[in-house]
């Protein structure tokens, strides 16, 4: 199972202690579960050094479209998240689409990012008045066919079915409904599917009935992620 700790702008250079008892229980648990640690990319040079030597892997949460050098002011690329230790990056995150990212972009930075050879954590899902008009699958649809477009070689893509209503909300889908987007996601890409991860306010007690859907490989992470006992706890609780 994939664990994604998204951090989104919180943490600093203090913040980093709160790791060693990932670190240590990632150690002694004989679960195989990957880790992936996606903090600012202030983080990500002292994230990756403190976590050498362990199993837990380090992503950024974005990059520019761009994945060569140039005059982009305040712009990081893959290129650069690569160099500092990133082995994963988030694209797609709803709070990106909202401040006006689009499947054109996306899709952009999904290739840059392929060309350097980062595994990408690609985010799709629908806002709660989609859901209401009954668009879920539409909307998945266009997603992922826009954001992969041309894309031949899919193995660096992960995707994470993030409905933009439960993220930060408390809020999770019923089950039935996220076995048929999870399903429905499955479905675009025949017999190579991707792993498909969930994300939107997954805690340490709701993972006892998300981690009985089978279909799910994981999870995307956000705000529970960033205390250490809550994401050792969700762990835990997935492989009871
Ligand atoms: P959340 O965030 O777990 O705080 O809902 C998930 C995400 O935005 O990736």
């Amino acid at each position: 199972m994939f664990f994604i700790a998204n951090w989104k702008m919180f943490g600093d250079l203090r913040t980093l202690n709160s790791l060693d008892n990932v670190i240590k229980f990632s150690k002694t648990n004989k679960n195989k579960f990957k880790l992936i640690y996606c903090p600012p990319n202030t983080l990500i040079r002292p994230m990756s050094k403190r976590l050498k030597n362990s199993n837990l892997e380090v992503g950024a949460q974005n990059c520019h479209e761009n994945d060569d050098y140039g005059a982009f002011t305040g712009q990081v690329n893959s290129r650069m998240l690569k160099n500092v230790g990133a082995k994963y990056v988030i694209l797609g995150h709803s709070e990106n689409r909202k401040a006006g990212e689009n499947d054109n972009l996306i899709n952009l930075k999904i290739k840059s990012a392929i060309k350097v050879d980062l595994k990408v954590i690609f985010c799709v899902g629908e806002t709660l008045k989609e859901k209401k008009n009954k668009k879920t699958t539409q909307v998945l649809k266009k997603q992922i066919e826009k954001g992969l477009q041309s894309i031949k070689n899919k193995s660096k893509i992960i995707i994470a079915y993030e409905p933009v209503w439960s993220i930060g909300t408390g809020l999770i889908p019923k089950s039935e409904d996220l076995i048929k987007s999870v399903l429905f996601i499955r479905s675009r890409f025949g017999r190579k599917s991707p792993k498909i991860l969930y994300g939107g306010s997954v805690n340490s007690d709701n993972i006892n009935q998300l981690k009985n859907i089978k279909s799910i490989d994981g999870f995307l992470i956000g705000g529970a992620s960033q205390d250490p006992k809550k994401i050792i706890d969700i762990i835990k609780k997935t492989y009871i």
